[in-house]
Order: structure tokens, then sequence, then C-alpha cells
């Protein structure tokens, strides 16, 4: 089956076309078009800007890169939800439109059951039951992938997201954004123990994360310090998000005792977090998988992975004209 995906929840325009033979997904092609110059100068994301941007650049990457009669295609996986009300819209219309002219299925996807698929791209075949530590820019959660299509979500955070948190000290640091890279980059220079800032919630037995008590944290310390040294700021953040993450997972993983431990969202390209979540793998006896790192951040192989899935079971596929963008989409 030969899936093309489109994506458009966030501050990306993308198209992918995957190909999927049993369990194994191959990525034929591939393109992000990346917004985040437009949004800088913003401070974050702005939907209706994002919008228009996705609605510019959708029509000419699917033009260019697409044989304009859908030919060699099989099937059209869309992320329907969860993200910027007017972002999706244009994916999805977008989506409802080739699916019908074509004629050919149409599949909405979760953009976060898509993170989960960037496991599957390349050569892994991840075993099942797993433990998935999702984390990016509005959603951290733990969830449990007992089949395919089949997840329950255990954790969740209570306020912020990591993706968020860094996010919000990399501009309390006047890195600018997206924050993520620029404070993993900075805490290279920093030491990690300089400042012992919190991690929410560890004295609770569930699965629950909380990132609003690090953040204001970070800023008192920043208030409080003359010339505050950025590089062990940010190292010390970073630990605290990365120590919260492993702990609840660790914890999580010694209750479930899943097949294997997965990896997903932005937050996934951070090295710190992979690292460590890899030394949990080896002291748990688990195997743990992280997607291929072009795959962690939003693009639309992910989402034409989850479909490939999807669409294997026919009350997956959508009426094209029904299929609506739903900011709010739950998938577990
Ligand atoms: O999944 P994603 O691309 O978009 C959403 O679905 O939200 O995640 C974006 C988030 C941003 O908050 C960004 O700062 C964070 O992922 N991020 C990182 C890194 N790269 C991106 N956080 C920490 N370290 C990174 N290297
Ligand atoms: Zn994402």
């Amino acid at each position: 089956m030969r899936i093309l995906g489109i994506e458009t929840s966030c501050d990306e325009t993308a198209i992918a076309i995957v190909s999927g033979h049993d369990d194994t997904l191959t990525v034929e092609e591939s393109f992000v078009f990346s917004q985040v110059d437009i949004h800088e100068a913003f401070g974050g994301v702005v939907p209706e800007v994002a919008a228009r941007h996705h609605l510019i650049k959708l029509g000419s990457m699917l033009a260019k890169h697409v044989p304009k009669d859908g030919k060699g295609i099989d099937a059209i996986a869309v992320t329907a939800g969860p993200g910027l009300a007017p972002a999706l819209r244009i994916g999805v219309e977008t989506a409802k439109t080739l699916a019908w002219m074509w004629n050919k299925p149409l599949v909405p996807v979760s953009h976060l059951e898509g993170h989960i698929y960037a496991n599957w791209i390349g050569d892994a075949v991840p075993e099942l039951p797993a433990l998935c530590l999702i984390v990016s820019g509005g959603h951290t959660e733990l969830i449990v992938m007992k089949n395919h299509g089949e997840f329950e979500r255990i954790g969740e955070t209570l306020d912020d997201a990591a993706g968020e948190a860094f996010d919000k000290v990399a501009q309390m640091l006047g890195l600018g954004y997206p924050g993520g890279p620029k404070i993993e980059k900075l805490a290279a220079d920093g030491k990690n123990d300089a400042f012992d800032f919190p991690r929410g919630l560890m004295d609770r037995e569930d699965f629950d994360f909380s990132f609003s008590g690090l953040k204001t944290s970070v800023m008192y310390k920043l208030r409080e310090l003359e010339s505050a040294p950025a590089a062990d700021i940010a190292a010390s953040f970073q630990e605290a998000v990365v120590d919260a993450l492993i702990t609840k997972t660790k914890m999580a993983a010694n209750e479930i005792k899943p097949a294997s431990i997965l990896l997903a969202g932005g937050v996934a390209a951070n090295k710190v977090l992979r690292g460590r979540l890899e030394m949990l793998g080896k002291e748990l006896q688990i195997p743990v998988f992280v997607p291929p790192f072009a795959y962690s951040l939003d693009n639309a192989a992910m989402i034409a992975a989850a479909g490939c899935f999807r669409a294997r079971d026919e009350k997956n596929v959508a009426n094209p004209l029904t299929v609506v963008a739903d900011p709010n989409l739950d998938f577990a």
C-alpha cells in the first residue's frame, strides 16, 4: 500500500509518500516546510498566520511532488487533530478534495498517533504492548499501546507540556523560538547540577507530570541572580525535565512490564533524553525505540505511517465528505 500523508497541525507544512509491506514501512518521499522563521518574530505560533502559509505552501508542494491524477497512490492519510484549528483545516480540506477527486480512501489520523508511528519508520518493528512517552510542544503523556490502533493513556501533564517548558525557559533566556534545540545547544556548555530545580509530582505514585513549577523556579532564579550563568541554567533545567520524564517512565515500565518502550514527539529530538531513555532500557532490559532523528519533529511520513496501519481496518477509512478537523481530537 502506498499512502500520501498530509500534516498541517501546527507550523510545519508537510507531505510524504510512504509504502507499507506487512509491518515494515519505507518512506519514498518526505518534504517539510518549516514556518519557524515566520513565527519567530511573534515569539510563538500564530494560528491564522500558520494557516495562511499552509494554504500557500501545501498546494505548491503537492503540485510539484504528487501526480495530478493520484496515480500510484492507494490512500490518503491526514492529521485531523489535535492542533491549531485554522491550521488543521487546510490539510483536512485539501485531503478531502484529493480523496473525492481521485476516488481514494481517506484516513484521518491523530497527530500523536503519528508521532508514535514514527518509530516504525525504517527497519524497526517494535514489539507490543509498548509503553510510549510522548513529549511534544503541546503534549506530555504516557500511553500504553496494546495493539495497533489500541491505546490507553496512563499519565499526562497537569499543566505545561515538556516542549512548552523548553520554549518558555528559552524565551526567559532570550534564546528565541523554538526553544528546545537552543536550550540543548546552550546546555552542552553548562553544569547540569549547578541548580537544583524542582521535579514536579515525583512524590506521587501516579504517572502524571507537572512542569509549571519548574518554569517558575527558573524565572525566580534568573531574577535573583544578577548575571545568571545561562549555560548552567539551561543544563540544570534540561536535567530536571529529563529526570522527571525518565523517573515516571521507569515507574510505569515497572508496573506495565511492556515488551518495548517508545519515545515520540518533538522533544524526542533531544539527545540527552534519547540517551537517558536508552540507558533506562538497558537497566530494565526492555528494548527502547527512538524515532529516526528526521522524523522526531513534525512531518508527514509519520502521519502516512499511522495511516498505513489504520487503513487495514475498514472502519478507520472515512467518507471524505464527512471528515472534520478537530483541534481536541483524542486517540486514547
Ligand atoms: O512534535 P513537535 O515538533 O510539535 C508539536 O506537536 O508540538 O514538538 C515541538 C516541540 C517544541 O516545543 C520544541 O521546543 C521541542 O519540541 N523540541 C525540543 C528539541 N527539538 C524540538 N525540545 C528539546 N530538545 C530538542 N532538541
Ligand atoms: Zn508534533
